[in-house]
């Protein structure tokens, strides 16, 4: 929605309680602690971006400034979400019932449940339809602090269906304030009437023509594949990624979720703006993610709602690799919408610090989406994407899991949600 070229006032948030310093990304290991809280602190936006901030006490004051008062909480960055399968429609609660019954995720797709389940449903909807199920979404994850998401095709799995997701990627973004970005995942998974010829599919959604038409008509900048067992392999997920680099999308991978087949080293060798899962990741992968500088998108939501273990993100973040966190909201893998309901997971189950859970889904989060030297920090000429909560302290948030306590979102300067004063 069009807060671009609005912001020529000033705005001082004033009272900032700890202003949560957050330097740009990436990030990578022991820096991820590099988040200084500045008490008793205040921040002016300047046309939509951050223009000064610094102890209240020096605060300077711009003729005409609108004051919003942080009443003592806490400022951030607009958390980011760079991993959701947003756009979908219809429920696989079923499926979600079998699993916490005993089947597994993988079983329940080789019976034919899954992503194809949710492709029935998206190949019936139209753009209209994909739109007005997933404003909601945005809404709740806005509600919720989160400034910026990443969303992918994937269950459309014919062109012209995932040409619908990614048109419907391009309306909500221009319906809402969240910025999105959008990703091609044509090889998501194989339809039924492919089952044995995976790479003549390949041929079908990630033909060059294909791949350069959604270029051409700027409806994504990334391109995903996911390639595990029960997926795609090492080497298609190569051809699919070689070709969409060469007519401009950047490479992001579904990586070592359910076995370690090489998807980390192949998200090395295509110097992969990111590899997201990495529960099964070894050695060999951590060495290539590292030596190519890609993000780590750790996904705790998706572990934690399947029922598998964790990926081991402190051994990622003491190799000295940037990690980021994300939601993979998805119907089948994780319902959770709420990013920091995954940042609480993060620092409950995985051991991550408050620092470097904020570090994961503000600064490492835009440096998934290529985006880290405009959005993510608290720094001079970024844009004012901001959430004001209404804690004191880092310490005091993660304490408490499960209380709301986003007061006010800032987005380029406008605020865009309030929390209505009786639910404080
Ligand atoms: O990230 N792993 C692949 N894709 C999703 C699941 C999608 C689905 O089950 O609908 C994921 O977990
Ligand atoms: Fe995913």
């Amino acid at each position: 929605m069009g807060t671009e070229g609005a912001g020529t006032t000033s705005l001082l948030i004033s009272r900032i309680g700890t202003l949560v310093v957050v330097p740009p990304g990436p990030l990578a290991g022991a820096r991820m602690r590099e988040v200084t809280q500045v008490h008793n602190a205040a921040l002016l936006v300047r046309d939509g971006r951050i223009a000064w901030f610094g102890p209240a006490s020096e605060a300077p004051l711009d003729e005409g400034t609108t004051t919003l008062s942080a009443n003592g909480g806490c400022v951030i960055p607009g958390l980011i979400d760079p991993h959701t399968h947003i756009p979908f429609v219809g429920d696989r609660s079923d499926e979600f019932v079998r699993r916490v019954a005993g089947e597994s995720y993988l079983s329940i797709m080789e019976a034919g449940g899954g992503i194809r389940v949710t492709t029935e449903a998206v190949q019936a909807a139209s753009v209209e339809e994909l739109v007005a199920e997933n404003l909601p979404r945005l809404q709740r994850m806005l509600e919720m602090g989160v400034t910026r998401v990443e969303c992918k095709s994937g269950y459309g799995l014919t062109p012209e269906d995932e040409l619908k997701q990614l048109e419907a990627i391009r309306d909500l973004n221009r319906q809402q304030p969240v910025d999105l970005d959008a990703t091609y995942l044509g090889a998501h998974a194989l339809p039924a009437e492919f089952e044995g010829r995976a790479d003549e599919y390949i041929d079908t959604i990630a033909s060059e023509a294909f791949l350069r038409e959604i270029v051409r008509r700027g409806l994504a900048r990334f391109c995903d594949v996911f390639c595990d067992r029960g997926a795609f392999s090492v080497e298609q997920a190569r051809r699919v990624l070689s070709r969409a680099v060469s007519v401009g999308l950047r490479p992001k991978l579904h990586a070592d979720e359910l076995a370690p087949i090489g998807a980390s080293v192949l998200a090395g060798a295509l110097r992969a703006v990111s590899a997201d899962h990495l529960e099964k990741i070894d050695e060999a992968g951590i060495a290539a993610l590292k030596g190519a500088g890609t993000i780590a998108v750790v996904l705790p939501g998706t572990s934690f709602f399947l029922g598998i273990p964790h990926c081991d993100a402190r051994r990622l973040i003491e190799a000295g690799l940037p990690v980021a966190l994300a939601t993979d909201h998805n119907p089948g893998s994780c319902m959770i919408e709420s990013l920091p309901a995954i940042m609480h997971i993060a620092c409950c189950q995985l051991r991550m610090l408050p620092s470097e859970v904020v570090a994961a889904c503000t600064a490492n989060a835009a440096a998934a989406l290529g985006v880290e030297q405009r959005v993510g920090a608290i720094e001079m000429g970024f844009d004012a994407d901001l959430v004001v909560l209404g804690v004191g302290s880092l310490e005091e948030w993660f304490y408490t899991p499960g209380r709301p306590r986003v007061r006010t979102v800032i987005k380029k300067g406008h605020i865009v949600h309030r929390r209505p004063e009786h639910a404080r």
